[in-house]
Order: C-alpha cells, then sequence, then structure tokens
C-alpha cells in the first residue's frame, strides 16, 4: 500500500498505532470499568487470548471486544512499536526484527508482556491478549508465571487474503482505528488523509510474516490443547465478531 504517512518516519507511524491503540488500555478506564463489570457479575476477570496470522483481524476484533467486555487490550505488537517508538534499547534492538517480519527475540518481548499482563488494571479488570504467545517458548514463559487465558480463539483466514488484507491495510494515527482501503475504507476524507501504513505491510514481508506463523502455530496450539476455539476469520467483521462475543459470553454461563 502506498504510504501516506505525511513524511512521517517509519518508526513514528508504527508507534502512533501502538500509542494510540496501547492508550485504550493504558488509559485505566476500560479496565476500571472492567473491574467494575467483572465484580457486578460475581466472577473473576476474564483472561482471553486471540491469536492467528497476519492480518487475520486480530486487532480488529479487539477494538470490538474491549469495547464490549471493558477488558485491557494487551498487544505484543502494539507495546513493541511503542518501545520502537520511544527509542528504548528494547526497542532499538526489536525494529530490525520487526522491520523483516521476524520474531523479536524473547529476551525482549517476554518480560514486556508479562509485565502488562500482571499489571493491576489487567489483573483487576480482566485482559485480552493479541499476538502472544508465538512460539513454544513463550507460552512456557507465561504458564510458568501462572499467566494462564481461559480460551485460545484462533482466528482462520487463508494465506491469499491475508496478503490483500495488509497491503490494504491503514490505520488512523489519532484514534488509533484500522481500515482497509477496500473492505473497510476511512470514514472521511480528513481521516483518509492522516491515515498510515506500517512498514512490515509489503507483500515481500507479509510472506515472512506467514512463514514464521506457520511454522510455530502447531506447537503454540498443543500448549493450549482443550481451550482453543476456532473461528472462521474470513467473514465480515460483524459475523466474526458474533461468533466471539457468543464464545466469550459463554465463558461466564
Ligand atoms: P503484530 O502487530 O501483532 O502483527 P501481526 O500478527 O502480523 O498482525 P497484524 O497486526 O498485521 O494483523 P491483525 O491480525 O491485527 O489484523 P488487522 O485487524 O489489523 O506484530 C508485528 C510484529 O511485531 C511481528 O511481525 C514481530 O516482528 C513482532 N512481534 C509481535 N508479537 C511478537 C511476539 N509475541 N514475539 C516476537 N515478536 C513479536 O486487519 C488487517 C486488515 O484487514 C485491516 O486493514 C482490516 O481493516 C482488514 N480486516 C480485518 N478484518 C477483516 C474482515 N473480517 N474482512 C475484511 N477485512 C478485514
Amino acid at each position: 500500500m502506498g504510504a501516506r504517512g505525511g513524511g512521517m518516519p517509519a518508526a513514528a507511524r508504527r508507534g502512533a498505532r501502538g500509542a494510540a491503540r496501547g492508550a485504550r488500555g493504558a488509559r485505566g478506564t476500560a479496565g476500571a470499568r472492567g473491574a467494575a463489570a467483572a465484580a457486578a457479575a460475581g466472577g473473576s476477570p476474564l483472561r482471553v487470548a486471540i491469536a492467528g496470522p497476519p492480518a487475520s483481524g486480530k486487532g480488529t476484533q479487539c477494538e470490538t471486544i474491549i469495547d464490549t467486555f471493558q477488558l485491557v487490550h494487551v498487544s505484543a505488537g502494539d507495546l513493541l512499536r511503542a518501545e520502537v517508538a520511544g527509542n528504548t534499547p528494547n526497542g532499538v534492538r526489536a525494529k530490525g526484527f520487526m522491520d523483516a517480519g521476524k520474531l523479536v527475540p524473547n529476551e525482549v518481548v517476554v518480560d514486556i508482556v508479562k509485565d502488562r499482563l500482571e499489571g493491576d488494571d489487567a489483573r483487576s479488570a480482566g485482559w485480552l491478549l493479541d499476538g502472544y504467545p508465538r512460539s513454544k517458548e513463550q507460552a512456557d514463559a507465561i504458564t510458568e508465571a501462572g499467566i494462564v487465558p481461559e480460551t485460545f480463539m484462533l482466528l482462520e483466514v487463508p494465506d491469499d487474503v491475508l496478503i490483500d488484507r495488509v497491503v490494504g491495510r491503514r490505520m488512523d494515527p489519532e484514534t488509533g482505528k484500522i481500515y482497509h482501503l477496500t473492505f473497510n475504507p476511512p470514514p472521511t476524507e480528513e481521516v483518509a488523509e492522516r491515515c498510515t501504513q506500517r512498514s512490515d505491510d509489503t507483500e515481500e514481508k507479509a510472506r515472512t510474516r506467514l512463514e514464521v506463523y506457520h511454522t510455530n502455530i502447531d506447537a503454540i496450539l498443543d500448549s493450549y490443547d482443550g481451550i482453543i476455539h476456532r473461528i472462521d476469520g474470513n467473514r465480515a467483521r460483524e459475523a466474526v465478531f458474533a461468533d466471539i462475543d457468543s464464545h466469550i459470553k459463554g465463558l461466564r454461563s
């Protein structure tokens, strides 16, 4: 997709999405409402994981899931993009791997995600884990820390569809909302003008990301045997969410 970053550096574009999307959880508003919702329901906070290949719709569905269930969104990709944008030592280390479409080393990513999941807001309101684990070692690392999701939702979408989604994806740096030039265009010309494109959203890099995904997914699924919920992600966003919604509600019924 032709970059529309308005000259914004790539790291800042990626970071803007991370910051914008990460801010939803970091503000604590969703967390506080989620804690209240969990208390009112008399249940323990939800612990939900969502996985799937690149551009399968994880981020798109997470926007609706956190609004509906008031969970804290813990996105490994967004957390890493925020590190890159902040030029932190972890961000400097992660950047080359992300730009190449490869997995960031565990010594960088594991603690970042674990710390976020163990934050007060995530513990009290519940969490939605997105894009982690991406290897058996990452799954083992959180399991050993006592962090286990109640459900592991897997979005399934054919590879050729994913490539189309990757190259057409755009993100609004002000709201963090995800769009697609064809499937879900920005609502106004003003939003379209400020939308940006991720530097790893080329066909070539998407194919590397897909290969990494297919290499690792079976071992990850073995780690969550018994709690895997497969979802056909090759449908309209609303239909995919309807499936997710009834599945999550079913966890507490
Ligand atoms: P990350 O940011 O997590 O990227 P990803 O897994 O490749 O997933 P995407 O964000 O690309 O896609 P998505 O599934 O969220 O799809 P979206 O909703 O945007 O990770 C990036 C990088 O960070 C990795 O490559 C790696 O380097 C590093 N990293 C991250 N986690 C790591 C970890 N745990 N360990 C090591 N490294 C890690 O949708 C895509 C497009 O499709 C959008 O345009 C959207 O509008 C459209 N769309 C969505 N749903 C539909 C639908 N139903 N129909 C039609 N179009 C749709």
